[in-house]
């Protein structure tokens, strides 16, 4: 039967105005029970989101529909005959923002949409900052606490992978993406506003994270639930294989610095944490090879360094 579950979705114009409390809980639920949230009027200007939806689908078609084509065939996925659960139905490239931006070395890419995705990728790290503060003020934590827990010596690391989910013809063979918990720390998705796919496991069922024109998708990553002691949570997400249509999608991922030092915030620590605390490149080190695990044994290897290579890794990904 079909639950009762609204995803949430966020106004964020209504934080200057007589609803800010209400916003302000709304999103410390969203936080607390559902890992992810959706936002509007987030300050993004719109037809900077609608340039970057056309030039992202132009480019697949004219950069990757072929790679992807190629890949299914030497992969042997034209064929589908069984489940497949070892690859997935996707088309990606990354770009990287922070510390460094590596965007004039990504072939391929017009001028013209090169710096569309810097603009967009600047105004989406400023949103990410604003977010964080957000989820500061309702954790009780000073403002730039998780700004600088981030930081590290070098700064934050952000940066957007770009993919295409193209349509499947038989989609219960295969996944578009595998579930998974995103590593890092807050991610920022603009998800094609036609063609659905994303799921999030909401006490035990997927629950679809619903298409809404010129929304961002807002989602914690490992990192936030080990600094805030599992008060918030990183939510199991996927991504289906639908018949029809190719559906885009552009993840931001807003991440601590290699030499970040990630542990449970003290204030939100009653006796002591069950969580771990380590080097945020080391976390990554582990998290590449077991991404379609489950997060709780990279928690509880990273409680003791050495017990890290008790995790079996499956596949490298590249990830941020
Ligand atoms: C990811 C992810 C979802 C999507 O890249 O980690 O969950 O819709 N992507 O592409
Ligand atoms: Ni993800």
């Amino acid at each position: 039967m079909e639950k009762n579950i609204k995803f949430p979705v966020v106004d964020l114009s209504k934080l200057n105005g007589e609803e800010r409390d209400q916003t302000m809980a709304l999103i410390n639920d969203a936080c607390e029970n559902w890992g992810f949230f959706e936002i509007v009027n987030h300050g993004l200007p719109h037809d900077l989101m609608d340039k970057v939806e056309k030039m992202t689908k132009e480019h697949y078609k004219n950069s990757m529909e072929r790679k992807f084509n190629d890949m299914l065939k030497a992969k042997g996925l034209d064929k589908l005959e069984t489940e497949v659960e070892d690859v997935d139905w996707e088309s990606t490239f990354y770009l990287r923002h922070l510390p460094q931006s590596n965007l004039n070395d990504i072939p391929d890419m017009s001028d013209e949409y090169r710096t569309a995705m810097k603009d967009f990728g600047k105004r989406l790290e400023n949103l990410a900052e604003d977010l964080l503060d957000l989820l500061c003020e309702n954790l009780g934590l000073e403002k730039g606490y998780l700004k600088k827990v981030f930081h590290g010596t070098k700064g934050p690391t952000f940066g957007t992978k770009v993919s295409n989910y193209p349509s499947c013809p038989k989609p219960e063979m295969i996944k578009g993406l595998r579930a998974h918990t995103d590593a890092g720390g807050l991610i920022l998705l603009f998800q094609d506003d036609k063609v659905s796919g994303l799921q999030l496991l909401k006490d035990g069922d997927w629950v679809d994270v619903p298409p809404l024109n010129h929304s961002i998708v807002i989602n914690l990553g490992d990192q936030l639930e080990v600094i805030t002691n599992g008060k918030y949570k990183s939510v199991s997400h996927r991504v289906v294989t639908q018949k029809e249509g190719n559906r885009m999608s552009i993840a931001s991922f807003y991440n601590p610095g290699s030499d970040a030092e990630i542990s449970p915030a003290s204030s939100l620590v009653g006796k002591e944490s069950e969580y771990p605390s380590f080097v945020f490149d080391d976390y990554m080190k582990l998290y590449a090879g077991v991404k379609f695990q489950p997060k709780e044994p990279r928690f509880e290897a990273m409680k003791n360094a050495s017990a890290a290579t008790d995790l079996k890794p499956t596949a490298a990904v590249e990830t941020f």
